[in-house]
């Protein structure tokens, strides 16, 4: 699988729909949806109002990567909407099954996103369970960090424990790291500075 998810955050948000219109043009396969709090993260992005409206203008999928801090009250929000993948952060270890229960009901996919400076052993007695895994390779927060490399090892370290599932890497990636991580196994491969600050369909095709 090797699938091109730019991230919104990125985008114009004066002119949302012209934006989205242009990656869709330009190849992307998924939009990467950035939801946060001001608590699980230092910074306000996009709610279920914003994204119910831009489920009207395209029928691409989406996936609502949430960093806040109480997901289980706001998972139903979500998925009502139609989506097509959510992820939540596996660091709020307690609300992993509640939102893995409510998600069972939809036919969306579940996600564990883990931050840089998270042991990979936190998944384990997930992995079996979730649909992908969301490797963070910079502190979530904010779209345009450096790629930190070393978080992007926990993809190779994920298929060397023998995980199967979809695994999805957000932050920092441009053409130049793009290939080491799509070799350690990573499937989805999100984007935000890269593809908004250049030409569009020459980023998502330099990254595919
Ligand atoms: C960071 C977000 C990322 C971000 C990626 O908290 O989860 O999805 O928008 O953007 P870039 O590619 O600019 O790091
Ligand atoms: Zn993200």
């Amino acid at each position: 699988m090797n699938l091109i998810a730019p991230s919104i955050l990125s985008a114009d948000f004066s002119c949302l729909r012209k934006e989205i219109e242009m990656i869709e043009r330009g190849g992307a396969d998924i939009i990467h949806i950035d939801v946060m709090d001001g608590h699980f993260v230092p910074n306000l992005t996009i709610g279920p109002v914003v994204v119910s409206s831009i489920r009207k203008i395209t029928k691409m999928p989406f996936d609502c990567h949430l960093m806040i801090d109480e997901p289980d009250k706001y998972f139903k929000r979500f998925l009502d909407i139609g989506i097509q993948y959510i992820s939540m952060h596996v660091e709020l270890e307690g609300k992993v099954e509640k939102c893995m229960e409510i998600t069972r009901r939809y036919d969306t996919k579940f996600g564990l996103a883990i931050n840089p400076e998270t042991s990979v052993a936190k998944l384990v007695p997930y992995l079996s369970f979730v649909d992908f895994v969301l490797v963070m390779t910079v502190h979530p927060g904010f779209g345009g960090q450096k790629f930190i490399e070393e978080a992007s090892f926990k993809i190779a370290k994920l298929r060397d424990m023998g995980y199967e599932g979809i695994i999805e890497v957000d932050g920092g990636i441009n053409k130049e790291n793009v290939s080491k991580v799509r070799k350690m196994g990573a499937d989805i491969i999100v984007s935000g500075h890269f593809v908004f600050g250049n030409n569009v369909e020459r980023a998502i095709k330099a990254l595919r």
